[in-house]
């Protein structure tokens, strides 16, 4: 099974093996918490469980609602903000072709977003787009009363409605919300919009691998039975094993805990492929909204490398000593380019022809790291074999549990958002709601 791996020997010089050995314990209490449901916000452990529980009828739905959808548009607007949009992105983002946006021969519907932001100018550009574009949308909101999305659905069923017709529309749109709860969900009914449920147990950021992500992976054509796979693989393993050398989410826990009690406040997710880059949103949003609160957590940035070393590079290297890096690995691309040789050599730039420019990348990645331990920041290791949608779903699990984990041995529950209510207060307050 290609896996993926942690490495902590550039954390070496910064923490001790005993340091994360006294870690242990916490760790594993926190995995039986998990598995048990025994710790805080044990109402909303029910994407521990979830992979396993994804049967062959329920991908089957999905993939035949994927099906009719993609007959139908060219474009497919994901309505949804926070858990219920960067999940998607994330896994749709890494797996696409970055240009596909760009090629008219595309047969895939391209994947487009709203309701994340109220960009007026945005959904105007956005308007504009589907007034000549064959399109269909998935609205996805849990609670089903989050204004963003309900902003920005107002506005495109006003706009789907008139373009096709009421029938038509219909079958262009789907619900995802909960069973019975939020304004989404009586609309959705009334209407008769295709529903998905959003599982009362799984909160908004560990939901991706219910219909809130599946679907709209499914419409860009991706295999959503490999990504399931993936999750369901790093399930058995970070479920069963309970040391930090054989289970990766709790080594990976361990080695941030034991950066953040030396006084490292910030975590920077950093990868050197552009594809990873929602994924690193994803994870910041994972880890933000889960640790932050009581006046405690990590927090979780993110740089791409290698164009990020042309900005962020300098703070990291040389600015306040309070951050260590978490870097995501790729060991394999998917395609080959050699560097050509050029006989006059006027670029100076012959000391890396005849390499693939991969290996020049993963030395840009290695000098990174090796200066940045120079400068006093650790480096954590993540590699993937791969980019795909098995390593993907790997890497949700991994990330997902690891941060269970992490929340619990600092103490907090890792599983509700109550500062996200304090700016909603004031702009309803502002708005007469
Ligand atoms: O993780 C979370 O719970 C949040 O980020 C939510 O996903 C986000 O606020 C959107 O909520 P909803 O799906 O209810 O519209």
């Amino acid at each position: 099974m290609k896996t993926i791996s942690i490495d902590q020997k550039y954390v070496e010089k910064f923490v001790q093996q005993s340091e994360l050995d006294a870690l242990q314990p916490a760790l594993q209490k926190a995995q039986q918490d998990l598995i048990q449901k025994t710790g805080k916000g044990n109402d909303f452990l029910g994407w521990v469980s979830l992979p396993d529980e994804i049967d062959d009828a329920f991908l089957a739905d999905i993939e035949t609602t994927a099906k009719h959808l993609r007959e139908k548009a060219k474009l497919f607007v994901v309505i949804g903000i926070g858990g219920s949009y960067l999940g998607a992105r994330a896994v749709i983002e890494a797996l696409q072709n970055q240009f596909s946006a760009l090629d008219s021969s595309r047969k895939d519907p391209f994947v487009i977003y709203a309701g994340h932001q109220l960009s007026e100018d945005y959904m105007h550009e956005l308007l504009a787009i589907l007034d000549k574009t064959d399109y269909a949308m998935a609205v996805i909101s849990k609670s089903g009363t989050t204004t963003e999305p309900a902003v920005a659905f107002r506005i495109l069923k006003n706009h789907i409605e008139k373009k096709y017709g009421k029938e038509e529309a219909k079958s262009r749109i789907v619900a995802i919300t909960d069973k019975e709860r939020g304004a989404l969900k009586t609309l959705a009914t009334k209407e008769g919009y295709k529903t998905y449920i959003v599982p009362d147990d799984v909160g908004g950021r560990y939901s991706v691998l219910t219909p809130v992500g599946l679907l709209p992976i499914a419409v860009a054509g991706f295999d959503i039975r490999s990504l399931v796979k993936g999750a369901q693989d790093m399930k058995a393993i970070v479920i069963s094993e309970n040391t930090l050398s054989k289970n990766p989410a709790m080594h990976y826990a361990a080695l941030r805990n034991a950066l953040y009690q030396q006084g490292k406040k910030i975590e920077i997710m950093v990868n050197y492929d552009p594809r990873l880059y929602f994924l690193t949103e994803w994870w910041k949003q994972l880890y933000g909204e889960s640790e932050g609160k009581e006046g405690k957590g990590i927090f979780p940035a993110g740089v791409n490398n290698t164009s990020d070393l042309h900005s962020m590079g300098q703070y990291i290297q040389e600015g306040e000593r309070i951050l260590f890096e978490t870097v995501l690995s790729v060991e394999n691309n998917r395609e080959t380019i050699e560097i050509p040789s050029d006989s006059e050599n006027l670029d100076g730039m012959n000391f890396v022809a005849g390499k693939r420019m991969g290996y020049v990348n993963s030395m840009a990645q290695l000098g990174t790291i090796l200066a940045h331990i120079d400068g006093g920041v650790a480096s954590i290791k993540i590699s993937i074999p791969e980019i795909s949608a098995y390593t993907i779903g790997q890497l949700i699990y991994f990330y997902e549990f690891g941060c269970g984990l992490s929340g619990y041995v600092l103490g907090v529950n890792p599983f509700d958002q109550p500062g996200v209510e304090a700016y909603k207060k004031n702009m309803f307050k502002l708005l007469g709601k």
